[in-house]
This record gives structure tokens, sequence and C-alpha cells, in this order.
């Protein structure tokens, strides 16, 4: 029996922030989904079409990821039975590893529970407390979590503002410290580009270690990236699950020691080993699914009148989060389920509509979405005219 005073204190403490956040409009709500093929999904009971998965190649739902994680889960059982460390380092994992280090051309690989530990893992084991991390302000949430958890100092450069961060690599930097650089490839709330060569130039130039986040970039776009530490998800274009950093092979040696997220948590289940071993593969295998997704969200941007997008990801900047949530709910009447995103994931005045085009739609979907979003932004801009 658990303790009746301790739950009731609980709910009255949860429900009093929970008040606080619907007040504010920012109380988030589970909504049941089940996905099916070519981006359908059963979404509250309704059949919708997703523009705001990350599944960019449609492999969540290819029949030979499918079929690989089925016969995984058959040859080798459910769960991996504990940490890599103690026993549950199958071969898959080693066989994962290579596949990553090749695609990415570099020396070896780390595979980690998820992207989120991943990141939580690599800053802490390099860089502490008398040293210093620099890094763009749009940097995911789990990059953030990582650099404070490393106890060394953060410095946050102006989004893609190469001189910025110059500035704050070299002013007062504390002497003998060690400096590490992070950013994404391609950022996850406005698909833009990171400027990766001019940031290599500036670590080699003021001996600091570059660091990139590849999750919306793996598998879609093809940059130079002189980063010597590349992390990145197989739970986006990969269609699976899990996350890893690739890098030299001392140091992936290292974080088999130094990675506590590595080393104090369980290794991921057969079955998704498999599936994103075979996912890789059909990645390599049929490289026009990376091509189609672009083509797709480069057809929606030319019908919305939007600018032509770097990458899968379109934001559509709304501003406010009311208007930004009744324009998802808009769309989703229609039946197209786009994310609208808010504070605090998003600044305050930029809340959007996040849109993500996949291998998997149909050209006449992007072509539907476009049309009715156009369609709903030209009334709202009406309606501003009359107010
Ligand atoms: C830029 C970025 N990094 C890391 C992650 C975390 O990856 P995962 O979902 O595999 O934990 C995400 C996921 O949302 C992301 O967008």
């Amino acid at each position: 029996m658990t303790n009746s005073r301790q739950t009731e204190q609980l709910n009255m403490f949860a429900q009093e922030k929970l008040d606080k956040l619907e007040s504010l409009q920012r109380r988030r709500v589970l909504h049941p989904t089940e996905r099916g093929m070519a981006s359908s999904a059963m979404r509250d009971g309704h059949m919708v079409l997703s523009f705001c998965d990350n599944d960019y190649l449609g492999l969540s739902q290819h029949p030979r990821v499918i079929a690989a994680a089925g016969a995984s889960a058959i040859r080798h059982g459910a769960g991996s039975g504990g940490s890599r460390l103690i026993c549950g380092d199958s071969p898959l994992n080693h066989e994962l590893e290579s596949l990553i280090s090749q695609i990415k051309g570099m020396e070896a690989t780390r595979l980690f529970g998820s992207g989120y530990l991943a990141n939580i893992a690599l800053a802490p084991a390099l860089v502490g407390r008398g040293d210093i991390i620099v890094m763009d302000e749009l940097s995911h949430a789990c990059m953030h979590a990582g650099a404070t958890l490393s106890g060394a100092e953060i410095r946050v450069f102006r989004h893609n503002d190469v001189d910025h961060a110059r500035s704050l690599l070299v002013d007062n930097r504390p002497e003998g410290s060690r400096a590490l650089l992070m950013t994404e490839t391609v950022f996850s709330m406005d698909g833009d580009l990171a400027p990766l060569e001019a940031l290599g130039e500036l670590c080699d130039a003021h001996d600091a270690w570059m660091m990139t986040d590849d999750a919306h970039g793996f598998g879609i776009i093809k940059q130079a990236n002189p980063a010597p530490i590349q992390m990145g998800t197989l739970s986006k274009a990969a269609g699976v699950y899990g996350g890893y950093v690739s890098g030299p092979a001392k140091l992936m040696d290292l974080f088999i020691t130094r990675a506590r997220p590595f080393v104090f948590h369980t290794g991921l289940p057969p079955q998704v080993l498999g599936a994103a071993i075979e996912s890789l593969k059909v990645m390599r295998d049929e490289p026009q699914l990376a091509q189609a997704a672009m083509n797709n969200a480069r057809n929606f941007c030319r019908i919305v009148g939007l600018p032509d997008p770097q990458s899968t990801i379109v934001p559509v900047i709304i501003g406010g989060e009311e208007e930004t949530m009744a324009l998802m709910q808009k769309l989703l009447d229609a039946g197209y389920h786009v994310a609208g995103i808010r504070p605090p994931t998003v600044p305050v005045g930029t809340s959007r509509l996040r849109v993500t085009f996949s291998a998997a739609h149909e050209e006449e979907d992007v072509v539907g979405l476009a049309e009715t979003l156009r369609s709903l932004l030209n009334e709202i801009r009406t309606d501003m005219q009359v107010v």
C-alpha cells in the first residue's frame, strides 16, 4: 500500500503546476496515435496524414526493416539482458557501430540508448570544471543538458553567428582550459544548416574541439563536416531508435569507461539493433528516398510561397501561441497533422507550425496540405487587415 497522505500531497502539488501551465496555454497532453503506411495515422480515432514525424525516409514502415526487427527478436530475444559491459553486448551492436562508422566515414562509433542519452554522455566525457563550452543558441535541449552536466562554463552564441562564436571562444578563456564547440548540422525547429566549414576553421584556429548533432541530417543531407565528433540518432531518418557518437577510435574506446549513460545503461534490444542495421542498408540501397523527401519539401514551399527549404523540416512562423495552435487544429480538421511548436521549445513570439516531409508522402497529399495551408494563411492575413 502506498502512503495516501503523500499521494494526496503530490497530486495537489502537480495540480497547481498543471493549472498554471493551462492558464499559460503551455500544458501538454498526449494523443494516442497509431501510425500506418504512407504517412497515414489514426489519431484520437481520426485518420490523418502525418506531416510532423521525423521518419523522413518512411523506413519505420519499410518491409525489410520490419522483417529484420522480427527476425532479430526471434534469433536473440526481446531484450538485451543488461548493460553492454556486463552481458548485453550482442554482436549486433558491433555490426551496427561498424556500419555507422562506414556511412559517416569516421574511425569508430559508440551506440547509446537514444540520441538524448548520447548527448548527455558526450560533453561530460570531454570537458569539466575550468573548461568552456561554446554552443549555438538553438542547440537541442539534450545538448544543453549534457553541457550543464559537464560542469564546464557554457557560452551561448547567436544562431549560426561565427563571429560571435569566435569572441566567446577567445575572450576571457581560462588559462589551460579545453574548449568544446557544439552545434547541430540541421536545426530541428528551423530546418536550416550550420556553417560547418567556418566553425571548423574557427576551432582549428583557436584550439577547440568541434562536435555536431546530426540528428536531422543523417540519411538526408550530405554536407562536408569537419567535426571530429559527430553525434546522431537512429530514431529519425533511420526510422528506428537509439543514438550514437562517431569519432576518433581512442575516444570511442574511452567512452566505454567514461561515458556514464553508456556504462550504467541497458544495451539496446536486439530487434532495435537488427532493424537499425537493415534500415541503414536500405538507406544505402535506395538513395532516391532522400531525394523524394527533399522534393516533397520543395514542392510544398513553392506552393505556399516560402523560400526553398534546406532540409526536410519547414517552419511556418506564426508568432502567437494561440494562433499557432488554432491553425494546427484547423489543419487537423482537414486531415493534416502538422506540429504546433511553442515556447519553451522555441523563443517567445516565434511559435510555428513545424512541417516535415518524408519519402512516404504522395505528391497529391503534399499539394493538398500546401493548398489548404495557403488558403488558411490568406484568411488570417485578411482577418488581420480587417482588425
Ligand atoms: C537535434 C536533436 N538531437 C537529439 C535528439 C534526441 O534524439 P532521440 O530522440 O534519439 O533521443 C533530438 C530529438 O528530438 C533532436 O532533435
